[in-house]
């Protein structure tokens, strides 16, 4: 018997000035989403921006439903959103931010276990490294790659 470690690491900023531009830009874009999120029932607004290798930037936002299940996050709603647009561009980063009563929240909303398994996936797909950006008005933290979020990736079939 073996004991393994699996050992994370991110980095943290205190504001959107300390990140590299591209990283701001994309950063800024999941904040401006989240006002363009239907979420009548938790009302917990949450924005996402995918931005692709040609530097193009999507964005998504948590769309909620009276019949609970059939909403959807913010993150996989720009990430199908850009499978679908740009089949051939990789995902670079994904950034985002959730907001309550029009505020920016102080921590940002980490991606539940759907939105990591698709983030895994697309990022296996492309064969490049996704990076996350969670944004929130204290505190950003920014993960190099899906695997930090999600180790031990499923990817066998
Ligand atoms: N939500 C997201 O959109 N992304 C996350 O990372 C966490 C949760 C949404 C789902 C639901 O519409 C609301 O936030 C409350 O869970």
């Amino acid at each position: 018997m073996t004991t393994k470690e699996i050992k994370i690491t991110y980095q943290e900023f205190n504001s959107l000035d300390e990140l590299q531009p591209e990283d701001q830009k994309v950063a800024e874009a999941a904040i401006d989403a989240i006002s363009h999120s239907y979420a009548p029932y938790s009302r917990f607004n949450v924005g996402a921006a995918v931005l692709l290798e040609n530097g193009t930037i999507v964005k998504g936002s948590n769309q909620e439903n009276a019949a609970y299940p059939s909403g959807l996050c913010a993150e996989r709603t720009a990430m199908f959103y850009a499978s679908h647009q740009y089949p051939d561009q990789s995902m670079t980063c994904i950034a985002i931010a959730a907001g309550q009563h029009g505020v920016l929240c102080e921590h940002a909303a980490s991606p539940c276990g759907a939105c990591r398994q698709v983030m895994a996936q697309y990022q296996t797909r492309s064969g490049h490294p996704m990076a996350v950006l969670l944004i929130g008005s204290k505190k950003i933290q920014k993960f190099e790659k899906i695997d930090d979020l999600l180790p031990l990736i499923f990817d066998n079939i």
